[in-house]
């Protein structure tokens, strides 16, 4: 499907467009993702990756250009005039989707549980054991039970990256969006953080993620988006990751598999 009025994806981003001083980064990204859908994201470092997925949760304001999650949606090219308007739309979109950056930004004073509530209590003004029970099940979740009285120094960097997830989710947004998960990482520890990130896929939550793995990608991609050049240059589902079209997704592919 392509980014047109008549698509009924959760996410659905149209024209966006974005540059730093003179340098364009994103030239007009058009992607649709569907509801309980994986995509994966890739392309050359400066392609616009970490742009794109930050533009989703209005970390960067794009120039131009919509996105929409679910029923909120701003439309970079046509603000509204009154601030409070403006923040109110930029909140409501920000809501919906939970971010896990490259390398996890735990807070380091808190404990794992104190990470995972401070955001349904404090910022979404939920009840404190509401928090606790769902932060517990998280955890449990990302194979992390009973580590909830650790202190982020006390875990591995594969742990705290799996407690970066489960602080993503305990917000519950309605996608996930994950920017190179892995590659802060240890080898070693690269497979257990993949596999719960899998596991997510299969419980149907909607993910958004920029990643090298291109053997992860394959196993786990209902949609592959190859950005190049601040525009997405090859989409499809996993045979662009198997057979590209495209001479530029071709030789990415080759230099990643030659690297990995
Ligand atoms: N805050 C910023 N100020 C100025 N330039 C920026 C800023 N953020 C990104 N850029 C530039 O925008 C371009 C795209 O950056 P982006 O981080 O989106 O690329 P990327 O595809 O995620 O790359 P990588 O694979 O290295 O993470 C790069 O040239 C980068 O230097
Ligand atoms: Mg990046």
């Amino acid at each position: 499907m392509t980014g047109t009025a008549a698509t009924t994806g959760l996410v659905e981003v149209a024209g966006l467009e974005k540059s730093f001083g003179d340098r364009q980064v994103l030239r007009g990204v058009d992607l649709t993702v569907e509801r309980g859908t994986a995509t994966v994201l890739l392309g050359p470092s400066g392609s616009g990756k970490t742009t794109v997925l930050r533009s989703l949760n209005v970390l960067e304001a794009p120039d131009r250009g919509s996105v929409r999650i679910g029923d909120a949606a701003v439309d970079f090219s046509a603000m509204p005039k009154e601030k409070g308007e403006r923040r109110r739309r930029i909140k409501a979109l920000r809501a919906r989707s939970g971010m896990v950056f490259q390398a996890h930004n735990l807070f380091p004073h808190m404990t794992v549980l104190g990470n995972l509530i401070e955001g349904p209590v404090q910022v979404q003004g939920r009840p404190r054991d509401e928090a606790v029970a769902e932060a517990r099940a998280l955890l449990e979740q990302v194979g992390l039970a009973g580590r909830e009285d650790a202190y982020p120094s006390q875990l591995s960097g594969g742990q705290q990256q799996r407690v970066g997830i489960a602080r993503a989710l305990a917000l519950k947004p309605e996608v996930l969006l994950l920017d190179e998960p892995t590659s802060a990482l240890d080898p070693e520890l690269v497979g257990e953080v993949l596999g719960v990130i899998r596991a997510l896929a299969g419980e149907g939550w909607t993910l958004i993620i920029v990643t090298h793995e291109v053997r992860f990608a394959r196993d786990v991609a209902d949609q592959v988006l190859f950005l190049d050049g601040g525009v997405i240059a090859e989409r499809g589902g996993g045979e662009v990751l198997t057979e590209p079209r495209e001479e530029r997704t071709k030789r990415f592919l080759a230099r990643v598999l030659e690297a990995g």
